[in-house]
């Protein structure tokens, strides 16, 4: 049976450090499903559940064996439903590690078939993260180097709408 991963994430928005794992986790498995969820942590947010999806996939279009959904529910239930095999996550520093490894134990308890997999991410984008392409954005610094260029024009724009209200 083909193998099938699911990397899940808020990805509001997608940045280069999430194609990189997304990329790498694609040569390893089947299909990857890339999920879309609400984390209860972080509220609100500058792209809706959909535009998310619309980044992602217009990102990962020339990577053949990747899929993209949103989901609004438990990430274990999602996984079980489809017949994963894995959830892959990006760590960076130490600071990750803490609450990554909590998520993790909780979606064992969940889906105790389903392994969580930590891929360490490359050392290019160990401080990259959405929130930072949204900090610098808003102060109108350069984010060519943190976002797909597909998805940039999206992100300067979306900043420019939120000052302008
Ligand atoms: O990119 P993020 O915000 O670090 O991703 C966290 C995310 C969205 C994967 C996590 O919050 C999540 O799995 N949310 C769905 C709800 C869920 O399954 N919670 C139980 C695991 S903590």
């Amino acid at each position: 049976m083909a193998s099938l991963a699911i990397c899940p994430g808020s990805f509001d928005p997608i940045t280069v450090g999430h194609l990189d794992i997304i990329r790498r986790t694609a040569k390893m498995f089947d299909r990857v499903i890339v999920l879309v969820l609400m984390n209860s942590k972080k509220s609100g947010g500058m792209f809706t559940p959909s535009e998310r999806v619309d980044f992602i996939k217009r990102s990962t279009s020339h990577i053949p064996n990747v899929e993209v959904e949103f989901h609004d529910g438990l990430l274990a239930e999602y996984a079980v439903k489809k017949g994963a095999v894995a959830i892959v996550k990006g760590l960076r520093v130490l600071s990750d590690y803490e609450d990554e490894f909590k998520q993790a134990l909780t979606n064992k308890k969940l889906a105790s078939d389903i392994e969580t997999i930590f891929m360490v991410t490359d050392t290019e984008y160990m401080f990259l993260s959405s929130s930072l392409v949204k900090e610098v954005g808003s102060f109108g610094g350069d984010i060519s180097d943190f976002v797909p260029s597909a998805i940039k024009q999206d992100i300067i724009d979306r900043i420019r709408e939120l000052r302008e209200r």
